[in-house]
């Protein structure tokens, strides 16, 4: 290769972990975001009433409890007058105020959706929900939250009207970016007999996405392999998720763990885990189960570690290319991802309603199973050099940490066979790939 080529080559390689750092941009869900869309439904006498609604786009990454909070600043000295399916979590100094006293002053209110079952006057559509909403690829129905707010001390027409800016959002935890607000086409509405068409007076969106990097330095769960071509059981690495939590964890036979609430868990969902050596919270096991004629069959597992948690609405994602083939999912419901058009290798899996899409805490019901049967294409299918293995697993939206490639278990025939420089060579063609979609 000349010198110039491996010049740009490294220089592109450097660019685009800066690039995909930045922008918080995952490639199996390159559109993912979250849009905050605010509808101004009418003018008050010294502000206006406007429907916040919030989208969850993203396909597999949801928000679980205790639920969203959001945040934003003021561009003026507005309070809101009053809210309806969403409340602010302080009041804030209102002393200013005689008689009528609004529901926040704050300068940055913090708004948290209501509980289910609240007085149906409080409530309004897709709201109160704890601030759970689900991803866009396991429910589009339930992935929308919303809520209304009255507004005053602020302009009175399109004109005057300042946006709020500095949007934060926490999902419960941290990892979202917001990007200033944006005046954009007014939202048009149907009449419910969809004779009449009426529209917002005006709108603004927001839109959030997502980074892993912003919430921790480690992964939040690792995956584990094993075969029937070979008894080796290639386990998590060690400290994949980071061991600086080791000298708190718990060993599963401990006394600790017949105290009362133990299992209770904490307000900012800080883990007790079990003590493992990855100490991940959650370990994804892909087991090569059988081989057929034309068919092979794949076990996963996912087993939860963490004795404080009890994952709702649980969501997988595995990238493999034999994902195009797939002939049947047991126990779990399943859907295709198909980001590019040209490819379609990955593949998202969530508990059946009322089955198993709860993954209970650590213990002997902490963990979920499924079995896929995969159709062989005889042009590409082998055990050899760990092609049976899973290129990415991602576990509610955040990236698993995979054994190396050396580690994986391998077929006895091919023992001898010295696959290192492979994987080099396929982990340099995926860099390229990746380089060049970044400039595309
Ligand atoms: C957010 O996601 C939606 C749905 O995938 C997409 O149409 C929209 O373009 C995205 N917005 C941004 C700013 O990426
Ligand atoms: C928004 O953030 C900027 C930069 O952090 C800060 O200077 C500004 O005061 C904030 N505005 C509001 C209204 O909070
Ligand atoms: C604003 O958000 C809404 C809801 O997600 C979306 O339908 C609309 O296309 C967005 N507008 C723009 C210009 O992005
Ligand atoms: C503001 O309102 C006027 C009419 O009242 C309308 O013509 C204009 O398009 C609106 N502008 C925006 C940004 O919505
Ligand atoms: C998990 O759910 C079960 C059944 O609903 C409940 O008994 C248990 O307390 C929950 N555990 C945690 C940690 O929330
Ligand atoms: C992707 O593969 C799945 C599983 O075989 C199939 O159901 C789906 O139709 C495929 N989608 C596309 C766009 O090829
Ligand atoms: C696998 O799926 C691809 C695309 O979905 C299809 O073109 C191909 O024929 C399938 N192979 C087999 C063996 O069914
Ligand atoms: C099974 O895989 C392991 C790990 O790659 C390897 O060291 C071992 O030799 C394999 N066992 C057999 C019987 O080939």
């Amino acid at each position: 290769m000349n010198q110039r080529i491996l010049k740009f080559t490294s220089w592109a390689i450097l660019l685009s972990m800066f690039i995909s750092h930045a922008d918080s941009y995952d490639p199996l869900d390159p559109f993912g975001n979250v849009t905050i869309k605010w509808d101004v439904i009418s003018w008050t006498a010294d502000g206006y009433v406007a429907l916040v609604t919030m989208f969850n786009f993203q396909m597999y990454r949801h928000f679980m409890s205790p639920g969203w909070t959001m945040t934003w600043g003021w561009a003026k000295k507005e309070v809101i007058w009053s809210m309806v399916g969403a409340q602010t979590t302080e009041q804030g100094d209102c002393s200013k105020f005689k008689g009528n006293v609004p529901h926040c002053c704050k300068r940055v209110p913090t708004v948290v959706d209501l509980l289910p079952g609240v007085p149906y006057n409080q409530q309004i559509a897709n709201c109160c929900k704890g601030g759970v909403v689900a991803s866009w690829g396991q429910d589009p129905g339930s992935a929308v939250s919303a809520f209304q707010v009255s507004v005053g001390l602020s302009g009175t027409t399109n004109k005057t009207v300042k946006l709020p800016t500095n949007f934060t959002l926490l999902g419960p935890g941290p990892g979202y970016t917001c990007g200033p607000a944006k005046v954009v086409p007014s939202t048009v509405y149907l009449t419910p007999d969809r004779r009449r068409k009426t529209q917002a007076l005006m709108t603004w969106n927001v839109t959030c996405t997502y980074s892993q990097l912003l919430v921790s330095r480690h992964p939040s769960c690792c995956v584990s392999l094993s075969s029937f071509y070979n008894e080796t059981i290639t386990p998590c690495p060690k400290c994949s998720c980071g061991c600086h939590n080791k000298k708190d964890c718990i060993k599963p036979d401990s006394n600790k763990l017949k105290m009362r609430g133990i299992n209770t868990p904490k307000k900012d969902n800080t883990p007790l885990l079990q003590c493992t050596h990855h100490m991940c919270p959650i370990r994804v096991h892909w087991h090569v189960k059988v081989n057929y004629k034309d068919y092979w069959r794949v076990k996963i597992a996912i087993t939860n570690f963490n004795y404080r948690m009890n994952f709702t609405q649980w969501t997988l994602v595995a990238q493999h290319p034999n994902l195009n083939n797939v002939t049947q999912v047991f126990s779990f419901d399943y859907k295709p991802i198909v980001p590019y058009q040209s490819i379609n290798d990955t593949a998202m899996f969530y508990g059946m309603k009322f089955y198993n899409d709860l993954l209970m805490e650590a213990g002997e019901s902490g963990n979920v199973q499924t079995e896929i049967l995969l159709k062989k294409d005889k042009d590409v299918f082998t055990f050899k050099q760990g092609w049976a293995f899973p290129r990415k697993i991602y576990f509610n939206g955040d990236e698993c940490m995979l054994p190396p490639p050396d580690a994986y278990p391998i077929l006895p025939n091919a023992a001898h066979q010295n696959f290192t420089p492979f994987s080099r060579f396929a982990a340099f063609l995926v860099l390229i790939v990746v380089t060049v979609s970044h400039f595309l």
